[in-house]
């Protein structure tokens, strides 16, 4: 099987298995995309060394999966919404949309994606109309939101925010990779970044 596709697919199953109407939302567009992957694109990655780099072969079976299909993803800085982050600090969070209105495949309702955010970063506050969840497979960072206390996650964990809540994710000495979703009001006009 390409690899891009078993990557969805296994994208389907972790946000399943989430457990909540968003991450079955989100695995059901997957699983949508995965049946138009015949002869995948390939795209140049502007980020390759630091994507191939924070990824743990021996970790997570994502990190092999994202490594494999890899020359299929097309990656971008973070700031796909024009403007909204300063450049110095989008450049420092590699992302990609697999699914959704700027994905590689299209899907008006959901946005999936990878996301990595490199060492020694504060992002945030933050905070946008879309309800969101991350999944790290690899790394780890301290999160906090406006209702929560910072805790340190790492591998094999969901972060979720609800709805227009603040949420930061701060870095020091590892990098955190991540796959993401956000359903619901998926706009990114409804995003907006505080910097403090
Ligand atoms: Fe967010």
């Amino acid at each position: 099987m390409e690899p891009l596709k078993q990557l969805y697919l296994s994208l389907s199953e972790i946000f399943n298995l989430e457990d909540r109407k968003g991450g079955k939302q989100a695995a059901d567009a997957l699983i949508d995309a995965s049946h138009q992957i015949k002869e995948p694109k390939t795209f140049t990655n502007p980020f390759l060394d630091e994507v191939e780099s924070s990824l743990n072969i021996q970790g997570h079976f994502l990190n092999s999966l994202v490594s494999k299909a890899s020359p299929n993803i097309k990656w971008t800085s973070s700031d796909l919404r024009e403007g909204r982050i300063p450049d110095d600090l989008a450049n420092q969070m590699p992302m990609a949309e697999l699914v959704g209105p700027d994905g590689i495949f299209f899907n008006d309702t959901v946005r999936v994606g990878l996301w990595l955010q490199n060492k020694n970063i504060v992002y945030g506050p933050r905070q946008h109309a879309a309800e969101e969840t991350f999944f790290i497979f690899n790394g780890e960072a301290s999160w906090t939101t406006e209702s929560n206390e910072s805790k340190v996650q790492g591998p094999n964990t969901y972060i979720y925010h609800p709805s227009s809540v603040l949420h930061t994710s701060i870095t020091t000495n590892s990098f955190v990779f991540t796959a993401w979703r956000w359903s619901g009001d998926i706009g990114f006009e409804k995003y907006s970044l505080h910097t403090r």
